[in-house]
């Protein structure tokens, strides 16, 4: 059966649980996964939940979700998000909505980090409330997608 939304998970971001939990706090990739499926069970949604550390699997993944029934997407870059135009190129060959989300406050870190060069592909951005984030950025998806089907 055809998923509803994509959830992707960008580079290093399989090590949550693992690193800085100062910054990123304690829960692990999977505790993360586990929160969004059932808030996607609340939804009434399906999700398809992607993560890989290779830049071109995951413009690959996203290519196929042109054809593969995806009605929008929660992507969480990692650091890809700060330098990579190829998945700004790759989102924008969607026309479903796209929610950035990050688990740390980015405006306020480094630099380097308060720019998001995949901010032009989405339709908005969720920062700084740990798994919070990928809870509100799945709802903010899925009120763009009600809004949009119903005009
Ligand atoms: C992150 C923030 C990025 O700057 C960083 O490179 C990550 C995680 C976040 O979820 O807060 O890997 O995307």
């Amino acid at each position: 059966m055809p998923h509803d939304y994509l959830i992707l998970h960008g580079i290093n971001l399989n090590m949550f649980g693992r690193r800085d939990a100062r910054v990123y706090g304690t829960a692990t990739l999977e505790d993360i996964n586990a929160a969004l499926e059932k808030e996607a069970a609340r939804l009434g949604v399906t999700l398809d939940i992607f993560q890989s550390n290779v830049e071109g699997l995951m413009a690959e993944r996203i290519h196929r979700a042109l054809d593969d029934g995806t009605r929008g997407v929660v992507i969480n870059a990692g650091a890809w998000t700060h330098y990579s135009y190829g998945l700004l190129d790759a989102l924008n060959i969607l026309s479903v909505p796209v929610v950035e989300v990050h688990m740390s406050h980015v405006g306020a870190r480094e630099e380097f980090r308060r720019h998001s060069v995949i901010a032009p592909a989405c339709c908005g951005s969720v920062a700084g409330f740990g798994v919070g984030s990928y809870l509100l950025g799945l709802q903010a998806l899925h009120q763009v997608v009600r809004e949009r089907a119903a005009g």
